[in-house]
């Protein structure tokens, strides 16, 4: 996690900087800092805790002027957020780095480097990488070899950005398991962990390989690979519009990504269904090739993108009858397998920087799956770039440390990948035109949903003064209402747990009293009629339920039971349209309990560390 940026310009970069470093304020915001080159070629340095405005307050009243320069807003690993473990670190006072990702020998080479009479100021990983680099230049004189012969000496993940006051007119990068990438202007170049950094300063980016390192100078772009040979990295443009990073008219970007839905899950369908069928050729040129005899599909991923990929299960065994597992990254890197024949290995990622699942896809190569197949939402990133074949999601960047498009645009693809699957597998044509009529009106019936959203907002005050709370759903409803769970407690922080119906019995029932709320998602399915039951044993135990289902779902409102009715939907799309109102109500609930919506406390949007 953590986020860096750097830039060396002709004009001076604090501002770059700072605009960099708020845009990429998603990936960690426990303290922030920056260093500049001055025209006195002396290092500048400011570091705050807290967010980026913290940082942007106090350099107001102490800019930092110069062409060069380097920034990092943190989210903790090694020592406590404070003024002292926050980046740029420094050895001496002519080099700064910041780096993103984890050193694991930091330990032993901590204790070579004291030896050899370094002194320690913090209690970071980082620290060792800036004395170990200018341990090297005190004999080799050069940036660049130095921090060359520096990574030879690192194990873990990194991105790394550094400068030096006696070379002040370039920076040196690399990068080892931790996203880069690098701007293109003219006449200045620039670095970030993400693009959208510097998407106010440019459009054209190149992304390193795993081992790449680069020398950024105003005026070119000198990258060696891994082997020290000389190589070019192509430049692509940034296809989404430059302000996709603003919050525009809405209060935070999580609202404004909830109400983007219809037009992100429509964008993801585009030029992969038609009226009636799935173009299966739209997932790749050798996407029949590639799925035709899959006889297993395991799932891999974290988070929310865990959850899209347990919906998944449920319609790959349905529609595809090709038996699927579905496993968390961290979980899946860590044992044995027993790898059926014919297994596609599916990885699930909004960022596709995730380091556990982008661990388990690099086991998964050498393990001897049929293919990797990514579904993903940023191009460019390692998960892309390592993968097979690849489905994009069209939901435009995500701000919002909560997902919210990310999850109903993954559930979108997902399922236009299982028919395809499933019509190599013998799904009848009727049926599928029928699901892909269904999936025609989904972004309709987001709108719908989006439009109770003065509704979901009235009944989100009934959760405010809540410590605990449950979610409820069966078949594939159990993972939107493990989904709903995970937005309330990331955001409002309060407890909330996810049950399938039927478990409900077997343990969470002992909790249920009136302070402890039940949210249920009641679509009209084949289910709905043992749901019903499970409710009545809730409303028993003076617990009060609030059901999100359908008017043919016939659930009625009693004391007790408040029911938000939603649109009919087709059974296959359901999991897709309820995920919408469990958004809206964990919003309204963190807005009521006045929590950091878009940076909730502890969280990362990005995991680049395990
Ligand atoms: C973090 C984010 C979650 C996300 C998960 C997986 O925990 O806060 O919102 O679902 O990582 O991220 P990915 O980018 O792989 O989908």
């Amino acid at each position: 996690m953590c986020g860096i940026v750097g830039a060396v310009s002709e004009r001076d970069v604090q501002g770059i900087l700072l605009e960099g470093l708020r845009r990429l304020e998603y990936r960690g915001y426990d303290s922030a800092g920056m260093a500049v080159i001055g025209g006195d070629h002396s290092v500048q340095r400011a570091r705050e805790v807290g967010k980026v405005a913290s940082l942007a307050a106090a350099m107001k009243t102490n800019p930092l002027a110069g062409h060069l320069g380097i920034a990092h807003t943190r989210w903790a690993t090694h020592g406590e957020p404070s003024q002292i473990n926050a980046h740029p670190h420094m050895s001496g006072d002519r080099l700064a780095i910041v780096h993103n990702g984890i050193i694991e020998n930091y330990q032993e080479l901590r204790e070579e480097l004291r030896g050899e009479g370094f002194e320690f100021t913090s209690q970071t990983d980082t620290e060792v990488v800036a004395h170990l680099i200018e341990k090297n230049y005190r004999s080799l004189g050069s940036l660049y070899d130095s921090v060359r012969a520096a990574i030879a000496r690192l194990r873990g993940a990194y991105a790394l950005a550094v400068v030096h006051a006696d070379e002040p007119d370039h920076l040196v990068v690399c990068r080892e398991g931790s996203p880069l990438v690098i701007g293109v202007g003219i006449g200045e170049n620039f670095i970030a962990s993400d693009q959208l950094a510097l998407l106010p300063v440019t459009d054209r980016f190149m992304f390193l390989e795993e081992g790449d390192i680069a020398d950024i100078r105003k005026d070119g772009i000198a990258i060696l690979d891994r082997e020290g040979q000389s190589v070019e990295r192509e430049i692509t443009r940034f296809e989404h519009g430059a302000d996709s990073a603003d919050k525009g008219e809405y209060r935070h970007f999580m609202l404004k990504e909830i109400y983007e839905q219809p037009r992100v899950i429509k964008a993801t369908m585009e030029g992969r269904v038609t009226n009636t069928r799935v173009l299966e050729q739209a997932l790749g040129t050798d996407a029949e090739n590639l799925l035709e005899n899959v006889r297993h599909v395991q799932i891999i991923a974290c988070g929310t993108s865990y959850h899209a990929g347990m919906v998944a299960r449920y319609w790959i065994e349905e529609l595809a009858g090709v038996p699927c597992s579905v496993e968390v990254a961290s979980e899946f890197r860590y044992r044995k397998h027993v790898i059926q024949q014919d297994t596609l290995f599916l990885c699930i990622s909004q960022s596709g920087e995730t380091a556990d699942t982008l661990a388990a896809l690099r086991q998964a190569k050498k393990a001897g799956f049929r293919a990797a197949l990514a579904i993903c939402n940023v191009p460019g990133s390692s998960l892309v770039r390592e993968s097979d074949l690849v489905i994009m999601t069209q939901a435009g960047p995500e701000i919002g440390v909560a997902s919210t498009k990310a999850f109903t645009t993954q559930l979108t693809a997902l399922l236009i990948f299982t028919l395809a699957l499933a019509r190599q597998n013998g799904l009848p044509e009727e049926q599928e035109a029928e699901i892909v009529k269904a999936i025609h009106l989904v972004p309709g019936q987001v709108s719908d949903v989006l439009a109770l959203d003065g509704e979901i907002a009235e009944m989100s005050k009934a959760f405010m003064d809540k410590h605990h709370s449950l979610f409820l759903g069966r078949g594939s409803q159990f993972p939107v209402a493990l989904e709903g769970a995970l937005k309330l407690k990331e955001i409002s922080y309060i407890h909330a747990e996810a049950y399938p119906a039927g478990e409900l019995k077997h343990g969470p029932l002992a909790l249920v009293d009136s302070e402890m709320p039940v949210v249920t998602v009641a679509p009209n399915n084949d289910l709905v009629e043992k749901l019903k039951s499970n409710l009545e044993e809730v409303r028993a135990r003076g617990g009060e339920l609030f059901v999100f289902a359908d008017k043919m779902a016939n659930v009625k409102p009693d004391e007790g039971i408040h029911v938000m009715q939603l649109p009919s939907v087709h059974p296959i799309t359901a999991p897709i349209v309820y995920t919408v109102p469990l958004q809206l109500l964990s919003y309204h609930v963190a807005v009521l309990k006045g929590t950091d919506v878009d940076q909730p406390r502890n969280l990362a949007k990005s995991v680049t560390v395990e």
